[in-house]
């Protein structure tokens, strides 16, 4: 694998509707990293699995994996809840997750000139796919605080389900997440805790911002 050197590579791990991927757009725009929502990949191939039961096999796999690229992962058609949580089941496989992860290595390690660096967010991004990575952030808020913000983001794309049933779909993810095997969510100890219950998008952004400059500030980076 190629890997650039003296990039800039971020990792965040966090549990669904976080606000993970929001602070991970904004840094990556700031600091004009290669953005990676990881999460979208699993929605991916478990939309391919819904879509298509009696093609779903490992040779189909790899070849849509091959050729998947960033704008296929924008699709609307990738959040609804039954992708959100057939997701969480297919993640737990070793093969899956095996053809996933040289995709990732591949943005985290070596993103296209253009960008000084990349921003993956996940479950498994900090320990597993960017070990050594520059910042590692581990992103939380309470559950009902993100229930409620997926309840809304659903709304918004007009799907029809009860804050309740969001609830319970962010409950039974975080248990499979938690709980597998496999690449389970976990916070590592070289990662920083930011509870975003209570943090507007702005405070949260800034908040980070404020610990990345620094380090670049003392490494000579900007
Ligand atoms: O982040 P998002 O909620 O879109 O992820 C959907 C599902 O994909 C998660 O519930 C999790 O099971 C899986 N996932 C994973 N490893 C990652 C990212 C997501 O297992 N790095």
């Amino acid at each position: 694998m190629i890997k650039r050197k003296n990039i800039i590579k971020v990792a965040i791990d966090s549990p669904a509707a976080a606000g993970a991927g929001t602070l991970a757009k904004s840094l990556s725009k700031h600091y004009n990293l290669l953005y990676l929502d990881t999460g979208k990949i699993y929605r991916f191939i478990a939309y391919h699995k819904i879509k298509f039961p009696n093609k779903f096999n490992q040779n189909f796999l790899k070849s849509k994996i091959k050729s998947l690229k960033i704008k296929d992962l924008a699709s609307k058609k990738l959040l609804s809840n039954n992708v959100s949580y057939e997701a969480s089941l297919i993640s737990k496989k070793k093969n899956i997750r095996k053809i996933v992860h040289s995709f990732q290595l591949n943005f985290a390690y070596n993103p296209p000139k253009k960008y000084k660096g990349s921003c993956l967010d996940g479950r498994d991004i900090t320990y597993k796919i960017i070990p050594d990575a520059d910042f590692k952030f581990y992103v939380t808020a309470n559950i009902k605080t993100r229930a409620l913000r997926r309840f809304k983001e659903l709304k918004r794309l007009n799907k029809k389900i009860s804050y309740n049933e969001v609830l319970k779909s962010i409950k039974n993810r975080d248990k499979n997440d938690l709980n597998r095997k496999i690449s389970p969510l976990k916070k590592t100890k070289d990662s920083l805790l930011i509870n975003t219950t209570n943090l507007t998008k702005r405070a949260c952004f800034l908040k980070i911002k404020k610990i990345i400059d620094k380090k670049l500030e003392i490494n000579g980076n900007l």
